[in-house]
């Protein structure tokens, strides 16, 4: 796996090792502390693409708090040796100055598609992702590029982002992964208190109850959401909401391709989370990630 720092670098070493085994450039944009969830989409990537790239980088304009951006989980030796073993060819790790240059003024505004759920609650959060996301797209040449489902209003934006601006480049969204007990894997799981774990496991529990309830017929999207709230945990609720999974636009009805998202705190950790319901012959099936069978990789 080479380590490259600059866009420039990161291009050539990918053409370089495309020249030798073919295939299309996969492009995993991560901010690194890695744990199966990344692992999954580099996975899909080595699958599906001859060249497998993945960046690292915690950026700190999608952070609407400094203090979020300060307490982030960061392990560079770590994260280079599981991007490794998990066949990523060229790992581009850029330093601030790399990605964002001095006399730069042009910034995305992602409109309606950010405009509820997280971009209500983290005003800036998406202007910044669409800024850095557009910069990795145009800036390594990769023809895929793979995103969790779990940020459901990201993936939305992202694909928006890539029809608007005309990015040559295929978006590819993957099962959310899950710890053993069903919490949504997150780098920032690792800041949860030991004691409001169990506070956290409302959250996903929640979704499991407006999944079931989906699949015995419920399609209104109020009662969905007091099943999400119907936990004794205390958690801080932020939103629940019904969305297309096409445009972010909230629903009232589910009666298309759609995901449930949550956001709440435990213990001043925000989490998020969601089922998706896609298409199927039979209606709607409800995807609600993939559960792993052992401790996750986060606690090691
Ligand atoms: O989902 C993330 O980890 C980040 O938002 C991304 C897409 C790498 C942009 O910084």
């Amino acid at each position: 796996m080479k380590v490259v720092h600059s866009f420039a670098d990161a291009r050539s070493a990918a053409r370089y090792s495309r020249d030798g085994g073919g295939g299309k450039i996969g492009l995993v944009p991560t901010m690194g502390f890695l744990h199966e969830g990344h692992l999954s989409l580099m996975a899909q990537a080595r699958r599906e693409c001859g060249v497998v790239m993945m960046s690292l980088y915690v950026n700190p304009r999608q952070f609407n708090q400094s203090s979020d951006f300060d307490i982030y989980p960061r392990s560079f030796d770590r994260d280079r040796q599981l991007a490794a073993e998990a066949g990523v060819d060229v790992l581009f790790a850029p330093p601030t100055e790399e990605v964002y240059q001095p006399g730069e003024s042009i910034m995305i505004e992602p409109g309606a598609v950010a405009a509820s759920m997280e971009g209500r609650h983290r005003p800036g959060h998406f202007q910044g992702v669409a800024l850095v996301v557009a910069k990795l797209l145009a800036g390594l040449g990769a023809e895929r590029a793979y995103f969790g489902r779990k940020d459901a209003q990201q993936l939305a934006m992202i694909r928006q982002l890539t029809h608007d601006l005309c990015f040559p480049i295929e978006i590819v969204g993957c099962p959310t992964m899950r710890e053993m007990d069903g919490l949504a894997l997150s780098s920032r799981n690792f800041l949860i208190p030991a004691e409001h774990r169990e506070t956290a496991l409302g959250i996903s529990r929640g979704l499991e109850r407006a999944g079931r309830a989906v699949e015995a017929g419920e399609r209104s999207a109020d009662p969905l959401r007091r099943l999400v709230t119907a936990t004794p945990a205390s958690l801080e609720w932020q939103y629940v909401e019904l969305a297309d999974q096409h445009d972010a636009s909230l629903l009232r009805t589910l009666d298309r391709p759609s995901f449930l998202a949550v956001a709440a705190k435990v213990a001043d950790v925000r989490l998020i989370d969601n089922l998706f319901f896609d298409r199927c012959p039979d209606g709607l099936k409800v995807d609600r990630g993939i559960r792993l069978e052992a401790p996750s990789l986060l606690y090691q």
